[in-house]
């Protein structure tokens, strides 16, 4: 395994649209694997390949506080949502930068994982922030384009 550098700010990679994973091949497993140290190692809860320079569908999450639930999703889309949440985001391309972003509550992504499989999830709160956050990743969307103000009397934590 291997960090791979982030890029950050007004890198090109950051603005396209990646391409389906068509080969579910020891390559993407290798990009999964790295893709999963580079954001502990930033300790960020999510990645998306074209934040490593890739131009492929592939993402890793991990919400949890112990660090242990990695989320590795290809040619993920998000088939349903519901409600809405707002909160502070913030993005491993944009380090030191959050900004006020209106979500929904709940999402539902259908996916594949490393050896082909697909499989649903179903994420609510910071999960369902995560798996949007990231899918926007794989369109060259990221989240200062969705940044509105900061509610009056909203408290970060
Ligand atoms: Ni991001």
């Amino acid at each position: 395994m291997a960090i791979r550098n982030i890029r950050t700010g007004d890198d090109a990679c950051l603005y396209k649209t990646a391409k389906p994973v068509v080969n579910f091949d020891e390559k993407l497993g290798m990009l999964l694997d790295d893709m999963a140290q580079t954001m502990y190692e930033a300790d960020g809860c999510g990645l998306a390949a074209p934040q490593v320079g890739i131009l492929r569908r592939v993402i890793v999450i991990d919400c949890s506080e112990k660090r242990n639930k990695l989320i590795e999703a290809i040619n993920p889309e998000i088939i349903e949502t519901s409600g809405e949440q707002g909160g502070m985001e913030g993005c491993l391309s944009f380090p030191g930068e959050q900004g006020y972003v209106v979500r929904p509550m709940k999402a539902t992504m259908r996916a594949y994982d490393r050896h082909g499989n697909q499989f649903e999830i179903e994420g609510e709160g910071l999960l369902a922030r995560a798996m949007l956050h990231e899918c926007d990743h794989l369109d060259g969307k990221v989240y200062k384009r969705l940044v509105e103000p900061t509610p009056e009397g909203y408290d970060e934590d």
